[in-house]
């Protein structure tokens, strides 16, 4: 019983030390939450974070591009994985397969599958080169988007793709989707 009551209190002393040591590190770090741990977020370390663009095209920032730009940024950072024309592989095939979705052989590219233009700029910026994702600028990203969707056919080659003219592109798979609970399945 004795020496149960030593090691608690000997424990109980070490707890309220570690707190003191906690509670000293919170206020160094200027963090009221009490564990002491890193720092508070900046702005500026939260917009590393928030490069999310959404369908309507919100989160889009400054900058333009043309395919013709575009052509170059694909050669220099793409090819390698998705082929001179961005159909060849060895990756993901990027151009091609409009109108083959209800085919006994659908081909699902950006092209003939994507809903939303604007995916696009947010998926390249966020995840491609694979190898490097995130080191493109936003003219970058608009050339390279505007070559892709030119490619498969969906803008002309002169089409200025920005912050204006992404959201209102047409994707030919705009309205393929249904939404849930899909019509064609007996709820249970
Ligand atoms: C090192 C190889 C590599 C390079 C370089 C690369 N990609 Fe990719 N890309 C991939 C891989 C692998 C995937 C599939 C990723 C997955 O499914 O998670 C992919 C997927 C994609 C997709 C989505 C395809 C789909 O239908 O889901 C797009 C769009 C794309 N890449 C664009 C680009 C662009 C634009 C560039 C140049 C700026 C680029 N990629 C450079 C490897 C690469």
């Amino acid at each position: 019983m004795f020496t149960r009551n030593v090691m608690m209190a000997g424990l109980l002393a070490l707890l309220s030390v570690g707190g003191m040591w906690n509670s000293q590190a919170a206020d160094r770090s200027g963090r009221t939450d009490g564990y002491g741990f890193g720092q508070a977020a900046t702005d500026r370390d939260m917009q590393k974070w928030n490069i999310d663009v959404t369908p309507t095209g919100e989160g889009l920032p400054p900058g333009s591009g043309t395919a013709k730009q575009g052509a170059a940024v694909f050669a220099a950072h793409c090819v390698s994985c998705h082929g001179p024309n961005g159909q060849e592989g060895p990756m993901d095939r990027l151009v091609g397969g409009i109108g083959t979705l209800s085919s006994p052989k659908p081909v699902k590219t950006i092209g003939s599958y994507w809903p939303y233009a604007t995916t696009l700029y947010d998926y390249v910026h966020r995840a491609m080169p694979f190898s490097a994702p995130q080191s493109l600028s936003p003219d970058e990203v608009y050339s390279v988007v505007a070559w892709l969707l030119h490619q498969n056919g969906i803008i002309a080659e002169d089409v200025v793709v920005d912050a204006g003219s992404l959201p209102k592109i047409q994707m030919p798979n705009r309205h393929g989707f249904v939404p849930d609970p899909r019509p064609d399945v007996p709820k249970n």
